[in-house]
This record gives C-alpha cells, structure tokens and sequence, in this order.
C-alpha cells in the first residue's frame, strides 16, 4: 500500500483529509508539527488515530523555529506590507521540510496538507515541498473535495464516526503558534466592520489595558534577544513573557487588508504581543548602531525578505543571500532599548549600546560641541552642485 504523510493538526480539515486519503487508496501517517500552539498533543494524535491514521509523529518544531525562523525574520525587520510580522507563513516551511523528512524515513510516496485552493500557505507547503524533494507527490485533499460549506463537512465527518472537537457554530478561521495568531472569516471578511472583541487571543484592548504604563528594558546581542528587564531568559521563554507583559498592555494587534499571493485580497487579524516588542527594540537599537547607509539598505532588503517568506520562497537562493547579508549587519547589534507599553503603544522611550554610533559632542547644541560648522558650507555646494542650472 502507497503512503502519505499528512501534516495533521487535529481540526475538521485534516481530520477528513484522513478518511479521505484512506478511501484513495493510501495509508495514512499523520504529522503532528509543535509549533507552540498550545495544544494537547496527546489528544490530538490519539483523535489521529481514532480517525484511521496508521502511525502518527509529533514533531517539536519550537525550538527550530526559532532559531532558524523567527531570529533570522526579526534580524531582517520582516513585517510582510509593512504590518504583518508572517507567524504562519514562517510556520510552513519548517512543517514541509519535516513532512519531507518523516516521508523519507517511512518511504511513502506522497505528502499532503488541509490547506484550501485560496490561501497562501497550499504554496508555501508545496514549493517547499518541491524544492526539499520534486520525486514526492503532493495531495490536498481540501483542494479536491466536494464540501460546499463547513456543516457538509461535518456532516461527513459525522456519517463516517470522524471524532470532532468542533461545532458548526464555530466562526474564525485561526491560526496560532507561539510567534502569533492569525485569525480570519466570519464578521472579519467586512474589511469596514471593527473586529467584536472575542476575536482577539493574545491581547487585552487597549482601552481595557492598565492607566499606568509597563516600562521594560530588552537587551540584544549581535541582533538576537537576550534580556529582559537585565535577566537573562532562553528564547523560548524570552518570548513567552513578552506575549505576556505586551498581551496585558494591548500591544501588538494588527487589522489588515493584505494582498494574498494567489490575487485575493483579504482581511486579517493579527496578534503578535512579543514580536511587536522585539521588532520595535530591534529596529531602535539598529538606528543606534548602524550606519545611515546600512540602515537605509536594509530597510529595503527587509520588505524583499518579508515578500519572499509570504511567498513560499524560504529555500530559495535569494533569500539563503540575504541571509548572509542581513547576519553581516547583526555585529554591531548588542545593547539595551527602554520601551513602553502603554494602552496599546509600544513606545521606544531609551537606546544604549557599547557599539552605539551617536556622538553628542557632534549632536549637541551647547558650548560642548565640537562639529565644524565651517565644513557645512564645502559640502553643501559640492553636495548640490549637480543640480545647478
Ligand atoms: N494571511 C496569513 C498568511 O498568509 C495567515 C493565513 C492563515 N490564517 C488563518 N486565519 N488561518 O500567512
């Protein structure tokens, strides 16, 4: 019998991707990716088996992604259209490259995944897929069927003893891991009306958040996190206690229309408390450190990078260069940034750094400053000189 590896969240999607592959003709091994989307995994891989999987792994992908997603992302300020920090786009192709990996060492034929024929992320899986190995087949199995709406598809999953933990009231679609949540449909696909307050997770709103302000301090080294409020944290809970203390504060919601790579614009919520944090520092600190052409460089590089993460183009060549590039420019990024959260803000309010760049006996406006004045004059018209008439 044929195998597939199906990357398996537990959700009514994948669950009928199971019986439904079975009923193709494949056996069915269910990949179960931790990304920290807080789930109980052990019921989840018992609901895979339940539906029909004949082998289920679970894969601890956090500290991967991580190390090898977010830290490079938040090095590269990568916010996709300048708002939306990719929490589930930076997902996908470490999950594919899993999914690939899991079906080399079973030898099965195929992968598939429960993403539909609109989204963004059935790219991202399968050119992943394609570039890590172009032999392996690739199902999705939602891309494919005939469900016309959510309720048939319970209805199917109920005929056939499929075990839900959904119910047809059931009204986002939701996306979450421990970078962030991404939440869509429902009242959210009217880009006019305001978000009801139960769509948000991982934030209070901002006018249910403290009067008094959080002040905390971040510390980085060569562009990667290591402090908060001067105490060492590993990332992983580094970024936990951020999600925490900005979530309490309101910060890090972000309501979008964005442009999908398939053509379709769509309205999404965002919510990505430590992540909003760590951008906002990062870029503080860089502004300290790095010169202006190196900044102003980046900052372009950083739109590019977001682009190709949203497309799917994780493993490609132009990304591994800009990687090589943006990890050059991480030297001088170690110091600590003063926020503060507020009602929803996130407010730079304080920078230092042994690598910091400003003078202020060159910036200061009192009797201790030491800039030429007279040189201003020389520069200015050479400065100018070719746009004279
Ligand atoms: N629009 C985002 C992206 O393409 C998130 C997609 C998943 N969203 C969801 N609510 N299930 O990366």
């Amino acid at each position: 019998m044929k195998k597939v590896v199906l990357a398996y969240s537990g959700g009514l999607d994948t669950s009928c991707a199971i019986k439904w592959l079975k009923d193709y003709g494949y056996e069915v091994i269910a990949f179960i990716a931790d990304v920290g989307q807080g789930e109980d995994f052990a019921q989840v891989e018992k609901r895979a088996l339940k539906t029909g999987a004949k082998k289920v792994y679970v894969g601890d992908l956090k500290k991967e992604f991580i190390s090898d997603f977010i830290l490079p992302a938040l090095a590269a300020n990568a916010a996709y259209e300048g708002k939306y920090l990719l929490a589930t786009a930076l997902t996908r192709p470490l999950i594919a490259k899993h999914l690939v990996e899991v079906a080399h060492r079973e030898k099965a034929a195929a992968v598939a995944h429960g993403c539909t024929g609109k989204g963004n992320d059935q790219v991202r899986f399968e050119v992943t897929t394609r570039i890590l190995d172009p032999k392996l087949e690739i199902i999705a199995p939602v891309r494919e069927w005939e469900f016309r709406s959510r309720e048939e598809e319970i209805d199917y999953a109920k005929t056939h003893g499929i075990p839900l933990n959904v119910s047809k009231k059931k009204i986002y679609s939701i996306d979450k891991n421990l970078w962030g949540i991404s939440i869509e449909c429902g009242i959210l696909e009217d880009p006019y009306a305001e978000p009801p307050k139960d769509v948000y997770q991982m934030s209070v709103a901002p006018q249910d958040a403290p009067s008094k302000p959080t002040y905390l301090t971040i510390d980085f080294e060569k562009g990667v996190p290591s402090m908060i409020n001067g105490k060492r944290y590993g990332l992983m809970e580094l970024i936990a206690r951020l999600n925490d203390i900005a979530g309490k504060n309101g910060v890090g919601r972000a309501d979008m229309v964005e442009n999908r790579l398939v053509g379709i614009k769509s309205r999404e919520i965002y919510e990505a408390p430590a992540g909003t944090c760590l951008y906002t520092a990062h870029r503080e600190l860089e502004a300290l450190v790095l010169d202006r052409e190196l900044l102003h460089f980046k900052e372009m590089l950083g739109l590019k990078y977001a682009e190709l993460v949203y497309y799917g183009l994780w493993y490609s060549e132009l990304k591994s260069a800009l990687d090589a590039f943006i990890k050059m420019t991480q030297k001088n990024v170690t110091g600590t940034v003063r926020l503060k959260l507020y009602k929803g803000n996130c407010i730079p309010v304080g920078r230092r750094s042994p690598r910091s760049l400003y003078r202020k006996e060159l910036a200061t406006y009192t009797g201790k400053d030491k800039f030429n004045q007279k040189l201003a004059e020389g520069f200015i018209r050479l400065w100018g000189l070719p746009f004279e008439k």
